[in-house]
């Protein structure tokens, strides 16, 4: 086995936004249904994927998009820890909208139940109608939610390090006490925030749940080159994606951290078939090119009206997309990417017809691992998180798609480890 394997993990709300997810549980709508997501999860935990990720939206309706239905990250991963034994469980958490002592308690939480498969996505948010959920008018500028995500994090480190690895003394079966002399206050007091601690729950598994975080303005990507195990991004296009890659190995590096230690993994839409034609039905079925192409304008901060579908995007569309993105991490790779393609929006939204930002991958599972083996080899990519994957695809991937890797010795053929820490990070 060569030592740089390949991490992935499967992004499990992107399986339930689509046509056919919503007939796919004993519920109608399935997205409501905790079998419709032990089932993906034991698929997952098959193919021996490090992690199930759960992105967190905080608003149901928004101008310009679809209702957007939601289960809690964290108290679903809990819900999936009691139905798996082995992968992952990421969950989502905005810094912007929790409080750190609520966040190290609910993910040490998951941490303890699991066993040490506690993952925290730390988001800093970008959807304006999140804002009045929260009592706020409108979401703090970007650079005060990085700022505040930094201290978030910091604290929420000190709170899981409060309790020392001797602070329980289980009593040699006559019943455990709690040794107060190793359990610490950590008496933060910063800009946002003000913590006393210590925390209430006790040092978990892991002690510090997998940390990944995605983001790719400045702000972001120094935030991420600090704190981040795991780094989701956009990428679209394989140059692009190099690019980012490397400058990211770059700053981790740059903040004194060893460059392997941070796992790129770029989201992927993945639709599969035993045929060409049976992948690109696939795909046709969950396509949807009117709200693709209401995605676009939105991503690029521009109006449907000033795209022409048989003309590319305009140099000043893309330009100003760029100044003021709600997020670089969603805008950066689609304006690289149509620069240096030069597709007209009709070719565009027929490479990328749904509505989310990642890349849409259509094939075979040999052409599949072929492509993600390019991205692996060529240092794009540490790994992928994959989405949009119904029961039947998420199955086709996992007895055809992972063996061709295995066999390439670019995936694990088993677990190695018994916490997330020690599997994705490969270090306790
Ligand atoms: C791939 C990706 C996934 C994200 N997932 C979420 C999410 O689940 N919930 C959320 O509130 N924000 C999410 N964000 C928003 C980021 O946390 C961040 O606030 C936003 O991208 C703005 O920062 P940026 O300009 O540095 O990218 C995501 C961003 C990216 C790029």
């Amino acid at each position: 086995m060569p030592e740089r394997t390949m991490r992935l993990n499967f992004h499990g709300n992107y399986a339930g936004s689509h046509p056919q997810a919503w007939k796919a549980g004993t519920n109608t709508p399935g997205e409501l249904d905790l079998d419709f997501y032990v089932k993906y999860a034991q698929i997952a935990e098959r193919g021996l994927f490090d992690g199930i990720f759960y992105a967190a939206d905080l608003a149901a309706q928004g101008p310009n998009r679809k209702t957007c239905p939601g289960l809690d990250p964290v108290v679903l991963s809990a819900a999936l820890a009691t139905n798996t034994e082995h992968i992952g469980l990421a969950a989502t958490i905005s810094t912007t909208f929790s409080e750190p002592y609520n966040v190290a308690k609910s993910m040490a939480t998951l941490d303890h139940i699991s066993g040490g498969r506690a993952a925290w996505n730390i988001v800093t948010s970008y959807d304006p109608m999140a804002a009045p959920n929260f009592g706020m008018t409108e979401l703090p500028p970007k650079e005060e939610r990085y700022d505040r995500a930094k201290e978030f994090v910091e604290i929420v480190l000190s709170l899981w390090d409060s309790w020392d690895t001797d602070a329980i003394d289980s009593g040699n079966g006559n019943g455990g006490t709690f040794v107060d002399s190793a359990i610490h206050p950590i008496d933060h007091t910063g800009r946002y925030y003000s913590v006393r601690g210590p925390a209430q729950t006790p040092r978990s598994p892991q002690r510090r749940p997998v940390l990944f975080q995605a983001g790719a303005s400045e702000e972001g990507k120094s935030f991420a080159a600090q704190v981040a195990d795991g780094i989701f991004c956009v990428a679209l296009d394989l140059s692009v994606a190099k690019e980012f890659y490397a400058e990211m190995k770059t700053r981790v590096k740059k903040a004194n951290r060893n460059p392997d230690d941070a796992y790129i993994l770029p989201g992927i839409y993945m639709y599969l078939g035993s045929t060409e034609e049976e992948a690109k039905r696939a795909l046709e079925e969950q396509a949807d090119p009117a709200e693709a192409m209401k995605h676009l304008a939105v991503k690029l901060s521009t109006s449907e009206e000033s795209l022409n579908l048989d003309e590319t995007v305009p140099d000043e569309i893309l330009e100003q997309a760029l100044i003021n993105a709600q997020s670089d991490g969603h805008t950066r790779s689609l304006v690289e990417f149509l620069q240096s393609e030069r597709l007209t929006v009709r070719e565009f939204l027929e490479r990328q017809p749904l509505r989310g930002p990642h890349r849409v991958l259509v094939g075979v599972p040999e052409t599949i691992a072929g492509w993600l083996e390019t991205w692996f080899v060529e240092k794009a990519a540490d790994g992928f998180n994959i989405g949009n994957l119904t029961h039947e695809t998420l199955t086709i991937f996992v007895d055809e798609v992972v063996p061709r890797l295995q066999a390439r010795g670019l995936f694990r053929h088993e677990y190695q480890g018994k916490t997330l820490r020690e599997n994705f990070c490969g270090s306790a």
